[in-house]
């Protein structure tokens, strides 16, 4: 492909939102040794990613301008680089690209073949694509730091999820229903029937006051949150806590962070977790084959053409998206 050029969107500074977005034609990349040269068909939006547009995260993911967005792919191999053994031209796969570089808003993109993974036919393009930084972090924050075990083994853990009908959200509530669970979620009014069809136990509106306060309708406390939401302090999930109850906090800032070690310090067993995801190959692959056995779904909010790619990132920086917002080369 070397010499050829591909449609992207791009944004050359921090700021601008979905308007600072430009579509442009660029030199298709070239795979380096270890990596694979990937014909998009489908690429998800994660807030990550207008966040980092913001400069919100420039001290931990500084960009180099001008700048494709987005990391979560699925596509068909074109090219290999001369150390991959394990792909060919023709296959499918689902892949992570680096938060650093970005790269996922164009025709074509090149991955690591570390957080490349194959993609059965049975798992769409979008339904693949949906799934690496949010599965991957309901994944995390489930098994790891809340300690439920996805074979169904293990004790009954009480796990509440807020912002359920989100993109983490969703793969959360199917996640923790695998496993030896009780599920509480919150999500506005328009989706308590989806996030029931979810699995979850018991739904709660986060705008009534018994959302607001996160209580479980059957007096549930919780051991473990997967707290997907924002902006929520610690004085409102303390009383709902079990003895050793744990705040898994994926979107953490400065008061959850002091929380986080004010609890350490005073060897307080109800604590607060700071979580930021790492992606893992053999976690992707694990869950595209939920995917495949047809344990877990990706629920796709929208899908947009990558012509209108403004218009997918405009509904992720609203932030009321149900499930994933896919673009589509
Ligand atoms: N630490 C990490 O590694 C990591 C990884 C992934 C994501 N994150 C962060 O996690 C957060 C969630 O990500 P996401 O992809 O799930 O976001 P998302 O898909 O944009 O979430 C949108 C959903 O959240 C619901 N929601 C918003 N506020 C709520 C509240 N107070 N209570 C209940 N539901 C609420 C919205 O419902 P309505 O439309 O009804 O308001 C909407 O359905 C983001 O801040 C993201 O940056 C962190």
């Amino acid at each position: 492909m070397a010499g050829k050029v591909m449609h992207a969107v791009q944004y050359a500074c921090y700021g601008g939102g979905a308007a600072g977005l430009k579509h442009v034609e660029v030199p298709i990349p070239t795979p380096g040794k270890d990596e694979v040269l990937l014909k998009l068909e489908a690429t998800s939006l994660n807030p990550v990613d207008w966040k980092i547009q913001k400069g919100m995260l420039r001290p931990l993911l500084p960009r180099k301008f001008p700048c494709i967005p987005a990391t979560d792919v699925a596509g068909v191999i074109q090219e290999v680089g001369s150390g991959i053994k394990n792909f060919k031209p023709g296959d499918q796969v689902v892949a992570v690209l680096s938060h650093l570089t970005g790269g996922g808003l164009a025709e074509y993109a090149v991955a690591k073949k570390s957080l490349t993974v194959p993609r059965p036919p049975e798992v769409s393009a979008a339904e693949g694509a949906g799934l690496p930084i949010a599965g991957l972090t309901a994944h995390l924050a489930l098994t790891q730091f809340s300690g439920v075990k996805l074979d169904g083994s293990g004790p009954r853990k009480n796990i509440l999820i807020t912002a359920a009908s989100g993109g983490v959200g969703q793969y959360a509530v199917q996640l923790a229903k695998l496993g030896n669970t009780h599920v509480t979620a919150t999500c506005g009014s328009r989706n308590i029937d989806f996030v029931k069809s979810l699995g979850a136990d018991e739904v709660i509106d986060y705008k009534t006051p018994e959302g607001a306060a996160l209580k479980s309708p059957s007096g549930q406390k919780y051991d473990a949150v997967v707290h997907c939401a924002t902006a929520i302090p610690w004085s409102v999930f303390e009383p709902n806590l079990s003895e050793t109850g744990k705040v898994i906090d994926i979107t953490p800032g400065l008061s959850a962070m002091w929380t986080f070690a004010v609890k350490k310090l005073t060897l307080s067993k109800k604590q607060l977790v700071p979580l930021l995801v790492i992606p893992k190959r053999e976690k992707l692959e694990y869950l595209v084959n939920l995917v495949k056995e047809g344990k877990l779904k990706t629920v796709i909010d929208s899908k947009h053409p990558l012509s209108r790619a403004e218009e997918a990132w405009a509904k992720s920086i609203d932030g009321h998206a149900t499930g994933k917002i896919i673009v589509e080369p």
